[in-house]
């Protein structure tokens, strides 16, 4: 089981503020809830996990394209969708504290609490037995423990049929029931519970008498869906192929918190493939596969993953599981693998009232094609990346550093270029090497303060690299090498710093393990 680390969450929140990686959006005006902009090395770091997606995803698979949709699109693809009638979240409100939560996140905190009671119950009984104490048998017949297990599968039974009946008096019920009190009052006096659409609408036209209300997209996978047969006819594709897409995506979150994690704007890498029919859970197996090891490519830890099947199927799956990632706060989604079927084609066929079949000249037969949908958010992917990489270390002399041990091709500058001191020619001679190396790597200059505090502030933002130009480069060529991680400084050939940073800084490298 994972262990949650509030401290390592908030350390990694001011850092990135502090280094220039994500602030608050609209921050000087006291921010916008769950929204941040990336700032200059944020950036460049989310560009690199952007390219790394995406040459993997199109490039290194000849059957799969990229488009590039619009964010508005016609209103009734949502109806099609399903995302007007259904995409909601159950919320409810404190009358005392006048703070809004999501209510069935309150019950399943509330099932989480009669968990931790049985897990006390054992620990206090595996001190009173000792070497004799047998959990399993503890558990299935101690009747405390059998009482809370029974109030935990009942309560998930409610819960589970008031979400899909969309009954919100039982919701409220349930609640009741539980005695859930607001962690911030401690009461339990609360508003009914409401049914709230997270899509974020606007008005389309210039005169309000002719505006019409259309959505910010909650999904980027819609505008694929409807561009399936424009890509499949121009590009001449065969199925099996996919489409790939990044952009972003906006939902009216309830409780948006956990930094990065859940924003009300963030932005989506989504890919639909198109099968045959009948064929959808090979190709489902396949990309539960293909992304997985993508994911163990980028060398953050192959413990930190793990899979999670969905137990309750969303309407239109027929299988969907969740790449998780062990977060600072757990284990919690990543990446969704979903087997769509034909729902999305089949429901904008019904609405559009145009057809979005496939002909397979082999079989001279039309049909519309299965989908199995691969779904990362950037932004999660983003913070896997910076709290996985993110270490407070004590060195041999005692001082502490904190750096960022990015893999190499994905930081935000992969070298940096420093002269020794800002004099007797040494910063002319690193300005002609930064120019010699910025064409090909993203190259950083600094002159400014002592060696040590530049070294310092390129492990905080993660650069590999320092090129470090001395008296010495004057006469021979030559600058030390520091790496990040080792701290080693080795002396190399000008002339051989290209090859030398080449091999360890391309996205080919991680490319090429997968
Ligand atoms: N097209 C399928 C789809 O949108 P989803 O599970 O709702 O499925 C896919 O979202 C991914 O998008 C998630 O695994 C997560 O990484 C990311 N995501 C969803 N909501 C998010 C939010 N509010 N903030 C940041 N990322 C989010």
């Amino acid at each position: 089981m994972a262990q949650q680390d509030d401290n390592l969450l908030k350390n990694v929140v001011s850092h990135a503020k502090e280094y220039g990686f994500i602030f608050p959006s609209s921050e000087i005006y006291d921010g916008l809830g769950a929204v941040y902009d990336y700032g200059q090395n944020g950036v460049e770091l989310k560009n690199n996990l952007k390219e790394y997606w995406w040459r993997f995803m199109t490039q290194l698979h000849d059957n799969i394209v990229g488009i590039d949709s619009a964010i508005f699109m016609h209103p009734t693809i949502w109806k099609a969708s399903g995302h007007v009638d259904a995409f909601n979240d159950p919320m409810v409100d404190n009358k005392d504290s006048k703070k809004r939560y999501r209510a069935d996140v309150l019950i399943e905190d509330a099932v989480e609490k009669m968990k931790d009671k049985i897990e006390k119950e054992a620990e206090k009984a595996a001190k009173r037995f000792g070497e004799s104490f047998n959990r399993e048998m503890f558990l299935s017949t101690n009747p405390r423990v059998m009482e809370y297990a029974k109030k935990i599968d009942e309560t998930n039974e409610r819960l589970k049929n008031a979400m899909a009946n969309s009954d919100m008096v039982a919701m409220k019920q349930l609640m009741t029931d539980l005695e859930v009190a607001d962690p911030i009052s401690g009461t339990r006096n609360w508003t009914d519970v409401r049914q709230f659409n997270l899509m974020f609408s606007t008005e389309m036209g210039s005169v309000a008498e002719d505006a019409n209300k259309i959505y910010l997209r909650p999904e980027t996978a819609q505008g694929i869906f409807v561009n399936f047969l424009n890509v499949q006819k121009t590009g001449r594709m065969k199925i099996p192929f996919g489409i790939a897409q990044i952009g972003k995506a906006f939902r009216n979150e309830i409780v948006a918190r956990q930094f990065i994690f859940r924003m009300r704007e963030f932005e989506q890498m989504e890919m639909q493939f198109f099968v045959k029919p009948g064929e959808e859970m090979t190709w489902y197996e396949f990309w539960k596969e293909k992304r997985m090891k993508w994911h163990h490519a980028m060398g953050l830890g192959t413990a930190n993953y793990r899979f999670h099947d969905h137990v309750n199927l969303a309407h239109y799956a027929n299988a969907a599981c969740d790449i998780q990632f062990n977060f600072p706060m757990g284990f919690k989604e990543l990446e969704g693998i979903h087997s769509r079927t034909d729902f999305d084609l089949k429901s904008h066929e019904k609405y559009s009232g145009k057809k979005l079949q496939y002909f397979d000249t082999e079989s001279n037969q039309s049909y519309i094609p299965y989908v199995v949908e691969t779904s990362i958010g950037l932004d999660r992917l983003f913070l896997a990346t910076l709290s996985n990489s993110y270490k407070e270390e004590k060195l041999e002399d005692g001082s502490e550093r904190v750096v960022l041990n990015l893999p190499p091709a994905l930081a935000p500058h992969k070298v940096a270029v420093l002269p020794l001191v800002k004099k007797d020619g040494l910063p002319e001679k690193a300005e002609a090497i930064l120019h010699d190396l910025k064409f090909e790597f993203s190259s950083y200059y600094e002159d400014k303060d002592t060696i040590g505090k530049r070294y310092r502030r390129m492990d905080a933002i993660g650069t590999p690299y320092c090129v470090t130009v001395d008296h010495q480069t004057l006469q021979d060529d030559t600058v030390t090498l520091r790496d990040r991680d080792t701290m080693k400084q080795d002396r190399v050939r000008i002339a051989d710093l290209r090859s030398n940073l080449s091999g360890k800084c391309s996205l080919v490298s991680l490319l090429k393990k997968i």
